[in-house]
């Protein structure tokens, strides 16, 4: 059984208004493309399942994350009530039946940081959504993140208080996990405590700078975020191009490993929550934090972006299958948190060109979305990831 998907009524929408000072596609135009996308990414939505078929486990909090930032620009009243009905199902189903180790999360033992002694001060209490959150856990801690962002993203959208607290149970479980084993600071990848990677930890520090700006209990998880950025910052993550490498070696220096796109994102819209959490906007020109995603975003761009500004992933068009198909959305997604915060014409350059392509060149005969932007489309690789993190590009580009 599937929910509904738009009717063709929805999609014929109103003309609305059509300046757009950046002469970007036409605002009717944009937000009919994210509906159309939206609505092929809903054919693949398993209410059975609380995920999309034809992707996995963490690839769903990435679709339902797209939902939710779609939804959250308010813009057809047929579609936020889909994305509600989406937020509900999963939220009552997906952990039951769709996580893949629930064993894992369900043993506190697993989220323990690797030195002893995780940092969790006692004294701050458990907040009251970790209880039943461990259903939400896998084992590998930036799944769980992802979670945490999504349901982050679904209650800016509903303002449901239960989404937010499971977002602060997994924030509670994976808090137990730090410090890694490097720098005093940060998470490891996963429960075997092997590798400490960027991905786990770019989600830790915004999943944290998120939660300050939304839970009850703000200087807490703003103590974490500046920390975590603290660590991340000092960590060898970072190199001399500005770009975000994969991981740490053994020794705890940067291991030179792919710059996927992803790594160079979701330490933007962390950035980005962080400073807003500082209250540091008096002068955006002169945050600490918007310069440092400033410059991330700027290497990324210079490494990621082809001659015409569209992303493009190294392992295109053969070796992205089935996890790096969703990256390159991931990166957009948090391009234009930072572009909201902080305008750039790069960035807006960057969002136009790589959503105006995969609309030109990346489209199938039914509106489903490739995973390399600039086409052709394979129909053979066209599935809920490869949708859906185009569409992230799609959502980005509406301008609100
Ligand atoms: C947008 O288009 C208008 C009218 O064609 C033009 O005057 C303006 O300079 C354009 N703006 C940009 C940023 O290109
Ligand atoms: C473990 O981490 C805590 C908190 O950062 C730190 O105080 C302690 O020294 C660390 N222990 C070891 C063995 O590294
Ligand atoms: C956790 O789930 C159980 C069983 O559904 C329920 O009885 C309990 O109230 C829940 N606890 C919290 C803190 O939500
Ligand atoms: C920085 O970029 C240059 C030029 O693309 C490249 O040769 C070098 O390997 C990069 N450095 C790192 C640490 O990735
Ligand atoms: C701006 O920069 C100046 C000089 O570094 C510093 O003294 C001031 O506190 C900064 N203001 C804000 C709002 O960050
Ligand atoms: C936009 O980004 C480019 C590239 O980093 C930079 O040179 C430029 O100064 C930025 N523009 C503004 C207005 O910050
Ligand atoms: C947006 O992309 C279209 C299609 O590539 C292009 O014609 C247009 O100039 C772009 N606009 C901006 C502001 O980059």
């Amino acid at each position: 059984m599937r929910l509904p998907v738009l009717s063709a009524t929805t999609l014929a929408l109103s003309t609305r208004a059509l300046a757009d000072t950046n002469n970007i596609t036409d605002a009717a135009t944009t937000q009919s493309r994210a509906l159309t996308a939206a609505n092929t990414l809903q054919t693949w939505y398993n209410s059975a399942t609380g995920i999309w078929n034809t992707c996995g486990w963490w690839n769903g909090a990435n679709c339902m994350t797209t939902l939710a930032n779609l939804a959250a620009l308010d813009i057809d009243d047929t579609f936020n009530d889909i994305a509600r009905s989406v937020f509900a199902n999963t939220f009552a189903v997906a952990a039951t039946v769709s996580n893949p180790i629930p064993a894992k999360g369900n043993d506190p033992a697993d989220y323990l940081s690797s030195n002893g002694t995780g940092y969790y001060p006692a004294t701050d209490g458990v907040p009251t959504g970790a209880a039943n959150t461990s259903i939400w856990l896998d084992g590998s801690y930036d799944d769980d993140l992802w979670w945490g962002l999504a349901w982050v993203a679904a209650y800016d959208v509903t303002q449901n208080a239960d989404y937010l607290d499971l977002a602060e149970g997994i924030f509670y479980h994976l808090s137990n996990a730090w410090p890694s084993k490097c720098g005093n600071g940060g998470i490891d990848s996963n429960y075997e405590h092997v590798y400490v990677g960027a991905i786990a930890n770019e989600l830790f520090l915004s999943l944290a700078a998120h939660l300050a700006n939304r839970a009850e209990d703000s200087a807490f998880y703003l103590d974490w975020a500046d920390r975590q950025w603290t660590w991340f910052r000092d960590s060898g993550l970072i190199n001399e191009n500005n770009t975000i490498n994969d991981g740490l070696t053994n020794d705890c220096t940067n291991n030179g490993q792919t710059v996927w796109s992803y790594n160079q994102g979701v330490i933007l819209g962390g950035l980005v929550e962080l400073h807003q959490a500082m209250n540091d906007d008096s002068d955006s020109s002169n945050s600490t934090y918007l310069d440092a995603a400033a410059e991330i975003a700027q290497g990324a761009i210079t490494e990621l972006a082809d001659d015409n500004y569209v992303i493009r992933e190294v392992c295109e068009p053969a070796n992205c299958a089935p996890d790096r198909t969703q990256f390159k959305g991931i990166f957009m997604r948090n391009l234009k948190v930072l572009h909201a915060a902080s305008p750039n014409d790069t960035y807006a350059k960057v969002i136009n060109a790589s959503a105006e392509s995969i609309w030109a060149n990346d489209r199938n005969d039914a509106n489903g979305l490739g995973v390399v932007w600039t086409g052709p489309v394979d129909a053979a690789v066209v599935d809920a990831s490869t949708h859906s993190s185009a569409l992230d590009a799609l959502v980005a580009v509406i301008e609100k």
